[in-house]
């Protein structure tokens, strides 16, 4: 079949391909693809990349923004705050969310609490290409809650069939009563005749209102590349199955919600406007809860399967550092979120990172992949979609936004955070929790693509700047001032600058840098060393402007981003907005923790974000630093202690 899939893929534009199957389903693979000495897990690879040299001619380091108020013409829709979400692939659930419902990965947990207290809460998808082929049992004889059918041999893409059990359904539940997840999964749409609608039934008899979309098919548009349809399959013959799918739902004789599906969940292997035509959207619009596209920007297929002509990742990089990879991905999309606002739906981009088939090697871990990923989530913001999910593989991925340690290495290892799940913390940030911003995409710079810039918008007001510099430049000479005005001038408004501003910087010494990364002085640090919540002293600064000239001046580095808070309430929305509570994991057993986070740093930690927060060591009996604190929340974790535990 891999070679199947390969011929399939010579025919295709390599930017468009998606084929990631594999990935994700072996926790311990080791890499083949890289020539370099490492033979360690790929979400650790140690690769550094040199940053690209500055762009010649360099942009220009001082340039004016004109906001206004009231009126934000060629703004976006208002944008959920919980737009950034995540795409978990299922496989890797039972290491991600936790063992089982009765135990519950406390880093998971802080890293969605760390969300919605900027946004209110986070979509998770639990799904991927796994999803198509998984079936609930009862039970496991191991008690395992998932795992792969090794005993059946003859699934053609050589990925083994998942069985799992509703306690991985409990789990999510459990997850939700804890931090405020909303969850997307996926019926199996390998198989047809008939659909297996055990996982929509089930999901919505245990997530209840927590269940917030069903999948219908995952990149159907890739069925014939991956063998499981003839060669004639086409978006007619998805439309029929749609159809089948609602008739099923209908005949069932389980209730089953039938107005929570997404389609068409294509790859971009069919044009979006055939499956417009094919008048889906109006046949099945009271089926639809939401449209959805899944697209990667690049692929690393040729080096994951140690074939072809593998792409040596330092030639790649350049392509994630500037605006044009963002704008010219999010374009191709322009008419459909058009069409879904004409139809009233949402759509949302439902499964994407920075590269199909695991991602690069020191790009997909960079800091300049957290750039890249809160440029294209503005982007997409901006272009009117409505969300978007990042993929979340196993030990054997570049891009996850968090890993777990290694099985064997969780009693002495924590979490390692990658870039994007900065992104999505920024992101949550940048839009807060009204669901009401709107995203406009300025033009900084006379449309310098190495220093893009947005304005997000509250009612009509500007509420938030969003400054990015992709160059790397040590020496200063390629940081920027960015000096805006809200109203005056010939806007025909009155002077509107207020007198300060806050401003949070994301940073990095370099774009290649990976871990350590810091947004607003906080950091996750480096590999294995987060119980997912960010450590450190919050650094927000305050500028002051020159309200009689009406302007600010807002300074960027190179590399770096900055969130101008242009209101006081812009600022206390975005950082408590959605009140959420993280976790201790003073209260895990059966653990000998030598994170590398020290005891001191902890317990000034976590800003003001600390919400009911025991800002608990990482070192086993050294809780005490904060008692009052720590009796509310242990008060709470000693009634579900049992279930908070997970580290063995
Ligand atoms: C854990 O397993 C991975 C993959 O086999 C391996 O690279 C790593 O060295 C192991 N760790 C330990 C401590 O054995
Ligand atoms: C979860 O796993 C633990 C450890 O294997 C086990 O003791 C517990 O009974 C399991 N819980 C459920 C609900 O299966
Ligand atoms: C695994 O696959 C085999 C072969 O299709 C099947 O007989 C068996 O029931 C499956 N196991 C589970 C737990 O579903
Ligand atoms: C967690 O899941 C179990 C099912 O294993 C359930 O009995 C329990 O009530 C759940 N706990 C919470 C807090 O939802
Ligand atoms: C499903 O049921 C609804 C409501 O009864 C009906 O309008 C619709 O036509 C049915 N769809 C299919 C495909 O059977
Ligand atoms: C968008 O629609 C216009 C008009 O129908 C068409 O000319 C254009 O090719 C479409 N663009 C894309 C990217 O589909
Ligand atoms: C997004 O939608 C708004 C409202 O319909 C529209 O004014 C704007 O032009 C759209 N943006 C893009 C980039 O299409
Ligand atoms: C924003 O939307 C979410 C999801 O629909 C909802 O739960 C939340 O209450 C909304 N927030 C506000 C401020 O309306
Ligand atoms: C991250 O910070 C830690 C602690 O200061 C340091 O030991 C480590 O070398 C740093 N790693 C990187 C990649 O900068
Ligand atoms: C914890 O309590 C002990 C005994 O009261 C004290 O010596 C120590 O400084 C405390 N640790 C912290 C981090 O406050």
């Amino acid at each position: 079949m891999r070679f199947v899939l390969l011929a399939s893929l010579a025919g295709i534009v390599r930017s468009q391909v998606t084929v990631h199957y594999v990935l994700g389903q072996e926790p311990f693979a080791t890499t083949t693809a890289d020539s370099s000495v490492y033979t360690g897990l790929n979400a650790y690879t140690p690769l550094v990349l040199n940053p690209p040299p500055p762009p010649d001619p360099a942009p220009a380091t001082a340039f004016f923004i004109q906001l206004v108020n009231g009126g934000t013409p060629g703004a976006s829709i208002p944008q959920p705050g919980q737009f950034f979400g995540f795409s978990i692939e299922m496989s890797v659930a039972n290491q991600v969310l936790g063992k089982n419902s009765s135990l519950l990965q406390v880093p998971f947990l802080n890293l969605m609490a760390n969300i919605q207290e900027r946004s209110g809460g986070v979509r998770v998808r639990v799904g991927g290409n796994t999803q198509e082929t998984a079936k609930l049992v009862p039970e496991l004889s191991d008690g395992k809650i998932l795992e792969k059918n090794l005993s059946q041999a003859t699934n053609p893409t050589q990925t083994p069939p998942l069985v799992f059990t509703p306690d991985l359904l409990y789990m999510m539940a459990n997850i939700t009563s804890l931090v405020n997840v909303h969850w997307f999964i996926g019926i199996p749409f390998f198989q047809t005749t008939p659909f297996d609608l055990s996982i929509a039934v089930t999901g919505q008899e245990i997530l209840g209102d927590a269940l917030i979309g069903i999948q219908a098919g995952n990149e159907p548009d890739f069925y014939v590349a991956h063998g499981h349809r003839p060669s004639t399959y086409n978006q007619y013959d998805y439309f029929g199955e749609f159809n089948d799918l609602i008739a099923a739902m209908n005949g069932s004789e389980n209730d089953i919600n039938r107005h929570l599906l997404i389609g068409p969940n294509t790859a971009d292997q069919w044009s979006q406007q055939d499956i417009w035509n094919t008048g889906f959207v109006d046949a099945y619009h009271d089926n639809l809860a939401y449209l959805a596209f899944e697209r990667y920007p690049q692929d690393n297929c040729a080096a994951t399967f140690d074939e072809g002509s593998a792409i040596d990742p330092q030639q790649m990089f350049p392509y994630y550092l500037d605006h044009s990879a963002s704008v010219n991905l999010v374009a191709n999309y322009l008419n459909s979120t058009a069409y879904a606002q004409s139809e009233g739906k949402e759509l949302i981009m439902f499964e994407t990172n920075t590269a199909s088939c695991g991602g690069f090697a020191g790009i997909s871990d960079s800091f300049g992949a957290a750039l890249w990923g809160l440029d294209y989530a503005l982007q997409l913001a901006y272009a009117n979609f409505s969300g978007v999910l990042m993929h979340t593989g196993g030990q054997t991925v570049y891009y996850n936004p968090f890993t777990a340690p290694p099985t064997n290495e969780s009693t002495y290892h924590q979490w390692t955070v990658g870039p994007i799940y900065y992104s999505a913390l920024i992101m949550a940030e940048a839009l807060g929790p009204s669901n009401t911003s709107q995203v406009l995409d300025i033009g900084a710079n006379g449309g310098n693509i190495f220093t893009p810039g947005y304005a997000i918008y509250e009612q009509g007001t500007p509420a938030r700047l969003a400054l990015f510099n992709f160059i790397t430049d040590s020496s200063g000479a390629h940081d920027y001032y960015a000096t805006f005005s809200i109203g005056g001038g010939n806007t025909g408004q009155s002077n509107g600058t207020p007198a300060q501003v806050k401003v949070k910087y994301f940073r990095a010494s370099s774009v290649s840098q990976k871990g350590n990364l810091t947004w607003a002085g906080q950091t996750f640090g480096d590999n294995f060393a987060t119980d997912g919540r960010i450590q450190g002293e919050e650094d927000i600064e305050t500028i002051g402007c020159d309200q009689t000239g009406n302007i600010c001046s807002i300074y960027v580095p190179a590399p770096g981003f900055a969130l101008v808070f242009l209101t006081d309430d812009a600022l206390s929305e975005s950082e408590g907005g959605g009140e959420a509570q993280t976790f201790p994991t003073t209260t895990v057993t059966k653990m000998d923790n030598t994170a590398t986070v020290d005891p001191a740093v902890l317990a000034t930690s976590n800003g003001h974000h600390a919400a009911v927060d025991g800002l608990g060591s990482t070192s086993r009996g050294r809780n005490n630093a904060t008692n009052k604190l720590l009796y509310t929340s242990f008060s709470y974790l000693y009634v579900c202690a049992m279930m908070l535990v997970y580290f063995v």
